[in-house]
């Protein structure tokens, strides 16, 4: 078993190095099943969590070529054979969803299992199903399998009913090789889909309007190989920064793109955290730390739901009450449990959580319930009395790179301890 303790207390002083985003390197992975050609696609800026080497298996049992070293993938889907997804590497992770689409325009059938990954609501998967439709698959289930074939894709027009990012972007790598032109209205707008597009055309597709509400989609015969650098990952900045201002320290991220951050800078500024940003950095300055009146978590450009839970760490200790409204997941509030364990005084109505403010945060056991769930726990301990102590932090391994040894190097007293005895008979 695998833990964290945390001695709170210590203000954070220093930057950190930002690296590519979580959410943009896993469709990129998928899309680069798209490439026939027998050259590897190369990605850059990779980080190196554990959602990536889940991936790569992945891709390995559908028969590419995966290497991984020095933040560099190289991908070579050549010999693509294998149209199913194993059930037990499916389970592990939610965006497996997502080689549905590639896979499908490759060899014209796919067999997934329904994805796993973090327990934050239900996630049902009936958009990226209908998408695929849309554009001319036979979608059935068999056993526990879910089965798409398709005798060959053809562009269509769809309206999305949410602006799903997954299914956005399954629709988008589907629809690069299906005959004809696709048009995605109520698309999804986050930096990601418009990383995704950009790698997509750098592999000689056509896509255009990435970044707006509505993407078209010029399907073409092949696609080939490309380099690719990965945008950085803009919730893992935000999670520093969060860190720094909830210790009331001065901790600068570096390599990111700032615009990305506009909705989590101004609500962070709304909390009276003072920033400063440069051409590729933000930096969060000593503030008084006060409530905030209402945050809602909405797809981009508003507040992204995977900072909820670290942004609702720092706003238990402003002074005055804040309130938080989830309205992209349901059930994304399992971080509360865990926060009050730590003297958070926050109660939960439905989507709601109403925060009173001025908590004296104390060490507490708990436990990452989800990836940002984790973060979120992490970021309190930081700031409480005495020892904190974060079990569950495979979780956090998922979607951070060296999270903690990261804070220690910003000044954080925080140790990884991997112990094969229970917590009871440990601490
Ligand atoms: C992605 C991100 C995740 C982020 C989320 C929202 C990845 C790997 N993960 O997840 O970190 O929290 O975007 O920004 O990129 N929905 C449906 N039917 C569907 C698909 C989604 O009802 O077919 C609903 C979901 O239940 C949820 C909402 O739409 O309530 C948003 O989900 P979606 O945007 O699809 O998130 P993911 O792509 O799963």
């Amino acid at each position: 078993m695998t833990f964290l303790i945390i001695e709170g207390g210590h203000a954070l002083a220093g930057s950190v190095k930002v690296k590519g985003a979580k959410n943009s390197m896993l469709p990129i992975m998928a899309a680069a099943i798209l490439s026939s050609e027998d050259r590897d696609v190369v990605l850059e800026n990779i980080p190196d969590i554990m959602d990536m080497h889940m991936k790569k298996n992945i891709l390995q049992s559908l028969g590419l070529k995966v290497d991984y070293g020095e933040s560099t993938l190289r991908l070579n889907a050549h010999d693509l054979s294998n149209y199913t997804i194993p059930a037990e590497l499916m389970r592990e992770m939610r965006s497996s969803i997502f080689l549905m689409g590639p896979i499908l325009a490759r060899l014209g059938k796919v067999r997934v299992t329904y994805p796993g990954g973090c327990s934050i609501g239900p996630r049902p998967i009936d958009l990226h199903l209908k998408g695929l439709e849309a554009l001319g698959a036979n979608i059935w289930e068999e056993k526990d399998y879910i089965v798409a074939s398709t005798s060959g894709l053809k562009g269509a027009e769809i309206h999305l009913d949410y602006p799903s990012v997954g299914a956005t972007e399954n629709v988008m790598m589907a629809a690069v090789l299906a005959h004809g032109t696709t048009i995605i209205h109520n698309a999804a707008k986050e930096p990601e889909i418009v990383d995704l597009q950009n790698f997509l055309n750098n592999m000689g597709a056509h896509v255009r309007g990435a970044g707006t509400e509505s993407l078209r989609i010029r399907g073409v015969e092949t696609l080939g190989s490309c380099r690719h650098r990965i945008i950085p990952d803009r919730i893992v900045a935000g999670t520093y920064l969060m860190a720094g201002a909830i210790t009331g320290g001065q901790v600068t991220v570096q390599d990111v793109i700032p615009s990305h951050l506009d909705a989590v800078i101004a609500k962070l500024q709304e909390a009276g955290v003072v920033i400063e940003t440069g051409e590729d950095t933000i930096s969060v300055l000593n503030g008084q730390l006060k409530g905030v009146e209402t945050l809602r978590t909405l797809p981009y450009p508003g507040f992204p739901t995977d900072l909820q839970s670290p942004m609702m760490a720092l706003l238990t200790r402003a002074k005055g009450p804040s309130t938080i409204v989830e309205s992209v997941f349901e059930a994304r509030f399992k971080h509360v449990k865990e926060l009050n364990r730590m003297n958070a005084q926050i109660s939960v109505d439905g989507r709601t959580a109403l925060l009173a403010g001025s908590a004296a945060l104390r060490g507490a056991e708990v436990s990452a319930t989800d990836l940002r769930a984790g973060a979120a726990l992490i970021i309190a301990g930081l700031a409480a009395e005495e020892t904190t102590v974060v079990r569950e932090i495979q979780h956090v391994d998922r979607g951070y790179e060296r999270l903690d040894l990261e804070l220690k190097k910003l000044g954080a007293n925080i140790n990884r301890i991997t112990n094969k005895l229970s917590l009871k008979t440990g601490i």
